[in-house]
């Protein structure tokens, strides 16, 4: 690390969200930047730090994005309206959140000579049927009837405004493209600390808990490769220290070698859950519509596989941890943190 690099401070937006607080974890361990925190509410930051200084407000707050622009060398944005469940019930929110509300971010980013590192997604690819590259793929998303794109095109014209501000007008950026990143502390139960579909691994860990069906929507026959966290952040670390690298490209970050369908995960985490929680319970797999589970509107990736091998090149990374390595740690913290509120119901 330069010297230069301890006075240098990084704000991230949403920082108190499932991404942001695990990305501000490494960053504090793994560099000496001081980060500043803005988000609605920090149950998921418990951390404390001398270098961690939290600023509780909205975005859409007055001011709060030219006073944290103003202070802050790199811009980390995470905030999103990001579960599927949203995409075609709630269309007008998930395009606001996922655009209109970060459109200033991106010319005061430009203005202020700040570089803009931004959480994309992969469902940019849509229905893009082969291993998806940042720089050849195609984005190919559903009619706009079908609103489950809806998400997808407001990200999509979001990464189109920050690179056009990146060709002609200078702005500095890098966006990242998560692959279904999974972990401890990612989405709520539903009916306990929070309401509406989560995603998929929180559904299922919440038919676990309370001994109901695993739903399968459409047989779960869609495939995602999920990456860890820990993966997922040590590889954004990685952006942040390689700032000649990395401006200016689009990044996808996954692990395409744990490529599974739905209904493999469901098997995985039941079989995890009898070994090691409920020994003797029997759980079933239900199938169900897409439309009846979501609602009108909705439609589906077959699959996401990403490319990585520009992450690879530049960030010299690897993701390591399979499914296996991962599912038991994170049904246990979901054990830990809800049994008490499940039992007690
Ligand atoms: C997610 C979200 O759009 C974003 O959070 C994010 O950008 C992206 O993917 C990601 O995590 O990288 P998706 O993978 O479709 O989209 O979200 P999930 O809710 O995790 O669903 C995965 C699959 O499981 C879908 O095929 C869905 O139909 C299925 N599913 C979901 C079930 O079979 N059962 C359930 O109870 C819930």
């Amino acid at each position: 690390m330069s010297a230069s690099d301890s006075k240098k401070s990084v704000c991230i937006l949403g920082g108190g969200g499932y991404l942001g607080s695990h990305l501000i974890r490494a960053l504090l361990e793994e560099t000496e930047y001081k980060v500043r925190a803005v988000d609605k509410t920090f149950e998921k930051l418990t951390l404390a730090s001398p270098r961690l200084e939290r600023v509780q407000a909205s975005i859409q707050e007055p001011g709060l994005l030219e006073s944290v622009t103003a202070a802050s060398e790199i811009i980390v944005s995470t905030t999103a309206l990001c579960t599927p469940a949203l995409y075609n019930k709630r269309p007008v929110e998930v395009i606001e959140a996922n655009f209109l509300d970060l459109v200033p971010l991106v010319d005061l980013c430009t203005r202020q000579g700040r570089w803009l590192i931004h959480f994309s997604t992969s469902e940019v690819y849509g229905t893009y049927p082969d291993r998806m590259n940042e720089d050849e793929s195609p984005l190919l998303l559903g009619p706009v009837q079908k609103e489950r794109w809806t998400y997808a095109a407001a990200k999509q014209l979001l990464e189109r405004l920050i690179w056009a501000h990146g060709q002609h007008r200078g702005l500095a950026f890098t966006i990242v493209r998560p692959f279904n990143v999974i972990g401890p502390r990612m989405d709520y139960i539903e009916g306990v600390d929070g309401e509406g579909t989560p995603r998929v691994l929180a559904c299922f860990m919440r038919s676990l808990l309370y001994s109901e069906p695993l739903q399968l929507v459409d047989g779960g026959r869609s495939r995602r490769t999920f990456v860890s966290v820990g993966d997922f952040v040590d590889a954004v670390v990685r952006i942040v220290k390689r700032p000649e690298c990395c401006r200016g490209e689009i990044i996808n970050i996954g692990n395409p070698d744990n490529d599974v369908s739905i209904k493999e995960l469901a098997e995985k985490m039941v079989s995890i859950y009898q070994s090691r929680h409920a020994s003797g319970q029997h759980f079933s797999l239900q199938n169900i519509g897409g439309e009846v589970f979501y609602g009108p509107g909705y439609d589906d990736s077959p699959q996401r596989i990403p490319d990585i091998s520009k992450a690879r090149r530049l960030l010299d990374w690897s993701p390591s941890a399979s499914m296996d390595d991962m599912l038991p740690e994170i049904i246990q913290d979901y054990v830990s943190h809800y049994s008490g509120a499940v039992g007690r119901k």
